[in-house]
């Protein structure tokens, strides 16, 4: 089966790499070229390190970059049968490109959105066979994050959330299935896991590299609150916290914070800018707890 992604960020470049590597042929499409050839310079990079270190055999490295192939043209995804779209969290985009996407794939082609946070019912609502759409939702970095949540919609025809599944599990996943409620499993469990930590940095009740260190070194976290938000991205991050928010006819469990919402206008979004939480430029040392 071919795939096409839209948006080669890192989410899409993640999932690219994970059903290159998988056997299918990708188009990986965004707007940006400048995104493209970064993602794509990225994805090649990353699998030969990987054949370097004996992980993966040299020539599976090469043919999964071979089965790669950047476009800006919609309308290379005419022969897919599955795209799948990882652009900027907001529903108005995404709706427009599905609507696009319809325009060029066959009748039989599956729809999917990576949304964090937005109801799968309302992207798919946008589309004139919605019955094809689902939420496949990948974690960052989607090459070494085994979950999977699997999102049907109201409309998903019965069925497909099943091959989805088992499509997923056949790239080395672990799927979960989940209803379509905000932030799904993960996500509604991680907003008050960053909010509460925001709360404490804001009282003054210790500082974000020991909350960070707390959480990892005896928590068991692999990341702390502080760095996992940073690396996630404040666009990202920020843009879902106020859509779980919304999504709860504004319960105040979900509330977000201004600090973050500062870091978020500022266009401090974390590692991706070289600043959020902490400062990530070359000379800049980032504080010890
Ligand atoms: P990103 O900002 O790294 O990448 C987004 C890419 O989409 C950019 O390269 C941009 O040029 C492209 N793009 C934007 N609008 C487009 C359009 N109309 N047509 C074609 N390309 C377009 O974002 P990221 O982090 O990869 O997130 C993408 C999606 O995945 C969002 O819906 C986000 O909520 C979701 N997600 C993000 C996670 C994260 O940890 N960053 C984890 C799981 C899901």
């Amino acid at each position: 089966m071919i795939i096409g992604i839209i948006g080669s960020g890192a989410m899409g470049a993640g999932i690219a790499q994970v059903v290159a590597v998988a056997g299918h042929d990708v188009y990986l499409l965004d707007q940006s070229a400048t995104a493209l050839e970064k993602a794509t310079a990225g994805i090649a990079s990353t699998l030969r390190k990987l054949a370097d270190k004996g992980k993966i055999s040299a020539d599976a490295a090469e043919a999964s970059i071979a089965r790669l192939r950047p476009t800006t043209d919609m309308r290379d995804f005419a022969g897919c049968g599955l795209v799948l779209e990882a652009i900027v969290e907001e529903l108005a985009v995404k709706q427009q490109v599905f609507r696009q996407v319809e325009a060029v794939v066959s009748a039989e082609c599956m729809l999917a959105s990576n949304t964090s946070s937005l109801s799968i019912a309302s992207i798919a609502a946008a589309c004139q066979r919605p019955e094809r759409f689902i939420g496949i939702h990948f974690f960052n970095p989607a090459p070494l994050m085994a979950l999977v949540e699997i999102i049907p919609a109201v409309q998903t025809r019965e069925g497909l959330a099943e091959e989805v599944r088992s499509l997923v599990h056949s790239w080395g996943k672990l799927p979960v299935l989940t209803k379509d409620t905000p932030g799904f499993i993960v996500n509604r469990v991680a907003r008050p896991f960053y909010g509460e930590a925001i709360r404490l940095l804001e009282e003054g009740v210790a500082d974000m590299a020991t909350i960070d260190w707390a959480l990892t070194e005896l928590g068991g976290f692999r990341m702390g609150p502080f760095a996992l938000m940073d690396f996630i991205g404040h666009d990202v991050n920020y843009r879902v916290t106020e859509s779980v928010f919304s999504s709860f006819f504004f319960d105040p469990r979900f509330k977000p914070s201004f600090t973050q919402k500062r870091l978020f206008e500022a266009g401090y979004y974390g590692r991706k800018t070289g600043r959020g939480f902490y400062n990530y430029a070359a000379d800049a040392v980032l504080p010890e707890p």
